[in-house]
């Protein structure tokens, strides 16, 4: 058993004080459908809610991906932090004290040094802050002013500026911190000289924050209008800092949607950008920083929110990349709309020339998706061209195909066919082609039934009786799950629980194994009851089955033992065995009837 150095009567008093439903329902919408709560599942792409949340047992369990447990597992998935880091959070929630607990080395070093390295990040934050108010900020200041910064959007994003290469290392190593520590957190490089400097020496700073509100890298705004110097500088990947799965903005979004204010995510280019939405008042913006959209990004967006608005950069709408995007978000199973600025290079630009009224009714006018994809890729062809029609019809049956339902797609064919001028019904078959062949590459391999599937499935149906309390005759199977196996361990601690008189709870089970995606003790705790008018002579067959097995597993091995033995009062000892088991198996099958 396993609760990682903490004592078991606090994790439990831990998951007491954390009701799943209450904790999930913070982070995702949840719906009540009979006994259970549902959602979708924010671990995996999908439109349709197969998450439960089971109240009374205090776990949840995902039928699409496979993800389940009690509130820590859940709070270590979604936060994306180690076990000890979950009960924390949940500690924290419910206003207890964290114990001491028991780490191993490793695990305490790592801990420590990424705590350094965040200590060292936070105190690089709060310099380059305080620098703002230094005379040598001053081309920092006019900077700010001229692209139009509010005080309010500063202190918002904490915005600061790096006057020199070698302040912000004094100043370190006057709070303690060691040379390698401020290289490990991307806030120093050493020179050719063997000296530390400040790696973003002399730039405007944007400091990046994860969604639990930690600093975690900075982005570095060039302001020398050099084209030889990159116009931003970003932090290289750190133990903390991960480009492609940092979103910028995304924390006030967590809390926008704990206060339930969030309804549709806007999605930006760069952080100029999104600090000009929110200054318009769009304070749902969010960027990523300068790569492609990933499905990380698209998941970690989908657990906030279903609806999203992308606003393209007028320059760069109609790359592969842009579609990709969309895709992405789609697929997430995100609606997805798309504005698209043609007035100006992008939303800071946008606002600048037109003020934040107008930047809003583009947003309000947001447009869908599919129908940008279809007019966009429209531009790439000569439609008048028969050959050209041809390859965009093609290629737009394809998008409709990929990422739209059978619904969606008899609301966008109209919309292709004004743009191609051919038939409806032309479409609609070459459309009905592209399904087929699509759904032929998705088609996954029937999954491998094991030969002895059915025994398993007897042993869980038995186990999961026991544990839900369906029947109490716990030893009359005990001889069923002799083996030493995974069965027989979930069959021991139900059996010391109840020759104890102990309560069994599920959430409690969670925290003292680590339950991993369909074992035995996940299949067990999220077996599916037949109806209760079926399911005890189902139980009483399961049973049944498992002894027949086994009878016939003796059987043969005493049969293989007569065809080898030249003993004579062995055979008929063997011969004798073998009768009494077929009569036990005779009697068994009479009971049956
Ligand atoms: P843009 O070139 O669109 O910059 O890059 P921007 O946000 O409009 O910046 P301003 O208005 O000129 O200040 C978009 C994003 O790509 C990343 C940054 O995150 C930027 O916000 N980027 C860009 C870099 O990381 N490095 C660069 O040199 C340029
Ligand atoms: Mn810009």
């Amino acid at each position: 058993m396993i609760n990682k150095g903490f004592n078991q009567a606090f994790l439990d008093e831990v998951l007491q004080k954390n009701d799943i439903v209450s904790v999930i329902s913070k982070y995702i919408t949840l719906t009540r459908r009979g006994q259970n709560y549902w959602a979708c599942c924010p671990f995996h792409m999908e439109k349709t809610p197969s998450m439960s949340i089971k109240e009374d047992g205090q776990f949840f369990k995902c039928f699409g991906c496979g993800e389940g447990g009690n509130v820590i597992n859940f709070i270590r998935k979604i936060e994306d932090v180690d076990f000890v880091k979950a009960v924390e959070i949940l500690a924290k929630n419910a206003g207890m004290k964290m114990p001491e607990y028991e780490d191993t080395e490793e695990m305490r070093k790592k801990k420590e040094h990424r705590d350094r390295i965040l200590s060292v990040l936070k105190a690089t934050s709060e310099y380059y802050i305080s620098n703002l108010n230094k005379v040598e900020a001053n081309t920092h200041i006019e900077y700010i002013r001229k692209r139009g910064l509010s005080d309010e959007m500063l202190t918002k994003f904490k915005i600061g500026a790096s006057i020199d290469f070698y302040g912000l290392i004094k100043h370190l190593r006057s709070l303690g911190f060691k040379d390698t520590e401020m290289i490990d957190s991307g806030v120093a490089s050493r020179g050719d000289s063997g000296l530390l400097y400040d790696f973003y020496g002399g730039r405007l700073i944007f400091p990046i924050i994860n969604g639990l509100g930690e600093v975690v890298g900075f982005s570095g705004r060039d302001l020398s209008n050099d084209p030889q110097r990159a116009k931003y500088k970003n932090t290289p990947q750190t133990l903390v800092f991960n480009k492609s799965q940092l979103i910028y903005g995304y924390h006030f979004l967590r809390e926008l949607k704990k206060q339930k204010m969030l309804d549709t995510i806007v999605l930006v280019e760069g952080q100029m950008d999104v600090i000009a939405c929110h200054q318009a008042g769009v304070n749902t913006a969010i960027g990523v920083m300068g790569t492609a959209l990933t499905t990380n990004h698209a998941r970690d967006l989908r657990y906030l929110c279903n609806d999203i608005i992308v606003c393209l950069d007028g320059d760069k709408a109609g790359e592969g990349a842009t579609y990709k995007a969309l895709e992405i978000l789609k697929q997430a199973g995100m609606n997805v709309k798309v504005v698209r600025l043609t007035k100006a290079k992008d939303p800071d630009e946008y606002i600048k020339k037109f003020g934040k009224d107008a930047f809003l009714e583009e947003l309000f006018n947001a447009g869908d998706y599919m129908e940008f994809i279809l007019l966009d890729l429209a531009k790439k062809y000569d439609i008048n061209n028969r050959a050209d029609r041809n390859k965009y019809i093609n290629e737009a049956i394809e998008y409709l195909s990929r990422l739209s339902t059978g619904y969606e797609q008899e609301i966008y064919l109209p919309v292709l066919k004004e743009i191609v001028k051919v038939p409806i019904e032309t479409l609609r078959n070459s459309l009905s082609g592209a399904r087929e062949e699509y759904s032929k590459v998705d088609d996954k391999e029937d999954i491998e039934l094991k030969s002895n599937a059915y025994e398993s499935i007897a042993k869980i149906c038995i186990l999961a009786s026991l544990l839900y309390g369906k029947t109490t005759q716990i030893l009359n199977y005990e001889d069923l799950f002799d083996e030493n196996d995974e069965y027989r361990q979930v069959f021991t601690y139900i059996l010391d629980k109840l020759s104890n008189n102990q309560d069994i709870n599920v959430s409690t089970i969670y925290s003292c194994f680590d339950i991993e995606k369909d074992s035995v003790w996940d299949k067990v705790i999220n077996y599916q009851f037949p109806n209760d008018d079926v399911f005890y002579n189902y139980l009483k067959d399961c049973e049944y089955r498992l002894r027949i097995n086994k009878f016939n597993n003796a059987k043969q091995k005493i049969k293989s033992q007569l065809s080898i033995t030249m003993n004579i009062d062995e055979k008929y000892e063997c011969l004798a065995r073998l009768k009494i088991l077929d009569d036990q198996i005779a009697k068994m099958k009479e009971e049956m009837k």
